[in-house]
């Protein structure tokens, strides 16, 4: 249902009631939540998943009986888990005055238990030692497998052999890369649902945590002014554009075996463009959603050679300092082709998209760090003005940019008479700006999707079907790459990046924005 709320604003939730800034009356649910962080010892763990839980905890939306575990092979007490993830706990929300005691009661309830991934017996050890802490409530247990995914179905099986709840949910969210390919992808998903059935299965793609990237539909189902222009009739083309200023460091093993195409395309970016050309769902449920994104993704063209360009970035100095190159990296073979930035065109083809570029952007060590979709119009048919834009008839067209990070905006470019006695125009911008409008600070990803999934609400997680769609029309595009051992064009660290993607856009008429 939508619900109208007392200040204008409108709230579309699903099962359950989440009004902005208002978590679930857990208060009087005496049944237990444990939550076992799996890789408990990793960058993700420490970066992200610790620091989203104590938000949660932070702002009143855990469960009142909930308890969390830490569980790697690194041998670790629980006083040296809870001083590892003390260090990256923030009150970034308000800076209450009760922050370090908010904390210390967060710490308090952090647990850790060393074991190995494929130990049904060590699962076993810490099925006990939640058990422990259920006090025979009712219990339910959600695992995060933030482990590297060739081992992520040894640790699906002992949990759910050893460790899954016997009186209420098991719920266990994988993180990507959920394999490398269609076969690969296939193959984990065979092999999770030996254990889980879909239903418990969360597979997270933080992208779709994200503010803006949830505000789509919104911003499109809600306002009368932009659903009517969301199709080939009114818009030229879409970019969906990400760029980060920093390189693979630290991260080379891992990227290398991926490359930007299965990091940044083929989930994030490709899902943004689902949410983004979908029909109206037939009401705001995760499977009426899941249902037009995998229409969207089932009606697109595979992508071709053709409509690609890689690159790959190379040392740079500037000012004094070398920036390395991909292949400087330890972990990085010398000679690997990896890409580190791709462009790319994609074609839905249905009837409101036939004919409409999307074009892709992700890239590595580029001049700036952006998430941003750009929908720019067609000309105005006719145009009354086109003597008073002055030539670039382009620099003219309307342009709505969603700007998911940094500093969060929607913003629209419209032409606008400058004030005056004479009649020009110049290109002005409708703009909300998030830090403007609203004083609360926006939670971050993992927040929303930890406690969604602790919610059961799988509206922002992956379907399986999804997913297929998804490899599907990427495999046959990385296979070729990789056959054909096709040479990235190389930049240099902290550029704009490969000019071919400059031709690529060109061929369909769009200028990067
Ligand atoms: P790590 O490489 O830090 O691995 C997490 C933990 O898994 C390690 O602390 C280690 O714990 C265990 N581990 C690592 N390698 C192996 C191995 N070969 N065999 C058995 N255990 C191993 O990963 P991250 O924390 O960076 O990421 C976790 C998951 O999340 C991965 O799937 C990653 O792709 C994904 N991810 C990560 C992001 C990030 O920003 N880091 C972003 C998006 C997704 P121990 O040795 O104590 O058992
Ligand atoms: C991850 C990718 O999924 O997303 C990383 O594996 C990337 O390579 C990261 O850096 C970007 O996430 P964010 O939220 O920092 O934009």
């Amino acid at each position: 249902p939508v619900e109208n709320l007392k200040d204008g604003l409108f709230s579309a939730t699903s099962s359950h009631e989440r009004s902005d800034g208002l978590c679930f009356d857990y208060r009087k649910d005496e049944s237990t939540v444990s939550i076992t962080v799996v890789g408990a010892s990793g960058d993700l763990a420490k970066k992200k998943i610790f620091p989203a839980l104590f938000a949660l905890f932070y702002e009143d939306c855990l469960p009142k009986h909930f308890t969390v575990y830490g569980y790697a092979r690194s041998k670790m007490t629980n006083a040296e888990l809870r001083n590892m993830v003390s260090k990256t706990l923030t009150c970034r929300i308000d800076k209450r005055e009760n922050c370090s005691e908010k904390m210390e009661q967060f710490l308090n309830r952090c647990f850790y238990h060393s074991g190995q991934y494929d130990s049904l017996d060590n699962f076993m050890e810490l099925d006990t030692k939640i058990k422990e802490h259920e006090a025979g409530r009712i219990s339910n247990r959600l695992f995060y497998l933030s482990i590297p995914p060739n081992i992520f179905i040894d640790a699906v099986r002992c949990a759910s052999l050893s460790a899954s709840s016997t009186n209420g949910w098991t719920r266990v969210i994988v993180e990507k890369p959920f394999g490398r390919d269609s076969e690969s992808s296939a193959a984990l998903t065979r092999g999770l649902k030996k254990y889980l059935n879909e239903d418990q299965i969360f597979r997270i793609d933080h992208y779709l945590g994200k503010e803006l990237v949830e505000n789509l539909s919104v911003l499109r189902f809600s306002n009368l002014v932009f659903e009517p222009l969301w199709s080939r009739q009114y818009i030229r083309n879409v970019q969906l554009i990400f760029s980060e200023d920093f390189g693979t460091e630290g991260r080379g093993g891992y990227f290398d075996n991926y490359g930007i195409i299965r990091d940044i395309m083929q989930n994030h970016l490709l899902q943004i463009l689902a949410l983004f050309a979908m029909e109206t769902p037939v009401s705001c449920d995760a499977e009426d959603i899941r249902n037009e994104k995998v229409k969207v993704l089932r009606s697109m063209r595979p992508l071709q050679l053709e409509n690609l360009v890689v690159g790959q970035y190379k040392s740079h100095t500037k000012g004094g300092i070398t920036y390395p190159g991909y292949t400087d990296d330890m972990t990085v073979p010398k000679d690997s082709l990896t890409p580190t930035f791709a462009a790319a065109a994609l074609f839905i083809d249905n009837a409101r998209w036939d004919g409409v570029p999307f074009l892709m952007k992700a890239g590595k060590a580029l001049h700036t760090r952006r998430a941003e979709i750009r929908v720019q119009f067609r000309h105005v048919p006719g145009n009354l003005y086109n003597r008073n834009i002055g030539t670039d008839l382009d620099q003219a067209t309307n342009e709505l940019v969603i700007k998911i990070q940094p500093d969060e905006a929607i913003y629209l470019k419209i032409n606008n008479k400058v004030p005056g006695l004479g009649m020009r125009l110049d290109r002005s911008t409708l703009n909300l700006h998030y830090a403007a409008r609203y004083s609360k600070e926006i939670p971050d990803a993992y927040e929303r999707l930890l406690l969604d999934a602790i919610d059961g609400e799988r509206r922002l997680f992956i379907r399986s079907d999804e997913l297929d769609a998804a490899w599907a029309l990427f495999t046959p595009l990385l296979k070729e790459l990789e056959e054909k051992k096709i040479i990235p064009e190389y930049y240099p660290y902290g550029s704009r990046g490969p000019v071919g993607a400059h031709y690529l856009a060109a061929r369909y008429n769009v200028r990067w924005g």
